[in-house]
């Protein structure tokens, strides 16, 4: 297995559910000592919402949890996919969002979901759109995405030799 050093989140609006996603990352891996090195971004399939910053009701959920979310929304655009080892789309709509865009089956194979690396997925492995909907959903977005993130730390750290 190549070793995985980039890694980028993908949701719709890139102000839930992928900039949390980020955000938990960068988080765990500041915190823990776990030997990884692997940089991460987020980005949207969407572009309503360019250039804006993460939806307040996610912050605050990270901020329950001592996580801090910062930057900007942007587009995912063709030429990341050669910028990325890994490319975790959110859910289903978003993977096939950007298979349809990706220039390559090598670009393509780089895409998949985030749920793969929970544990309690159970073969649902959509972190659902929390947009229009109250604050449970982004607790239960960041519940999907804190377990994901665990174990996508441990799948990069097998990808990488000697870490
Ligand atoms: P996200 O959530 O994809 O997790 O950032 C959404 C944000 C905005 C919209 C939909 C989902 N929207 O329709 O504007």
């Amino acid at each position: 297995m190549p070793a995985i050093t980039r890694v980028c989140f993908v949701c719709l609006g890139n102000i839930c559910r992928s900039p949390t996603a980020e955000a938990v990352m960068s988080h765990r891996l500041g915190v823990t000592d776990a030997g990884v090195h692997v940089e991460v971004e987020s980005a949207g399939t969407g572009d309503w919402h360019v250039g804006h910053p993460p939806d307040g009701r996610a912050r605050e959920e990270a901020a329950r949890h001592g996580v801090a979310m910062g930057g900007v929304a942007r587009q995912f655009t063709v030429d990341d996919f050669d910028r990325f080892d890994l490319v975790l789309a959110m859910d289903a709509s978003n993977l096939e969002a950007l298979r349809r865009i990706a220039p390559t089956g090598e670009a393509a194979g780089k895409v998949h979901l985030l749920r793969e690396y929970d544990p309690e997925a159970h073969g649902d492995l959509d972190v659902p759109d929390p947009y229009f909907g109250g604050a449970r959903g982004f607790a239960e977005v960041f519940d999907m995405v804190d377990r994901s993130v665990t174990g996508l730390i441990a799948h990069i750290g097998s990808s990488q030799p000697g870490a």
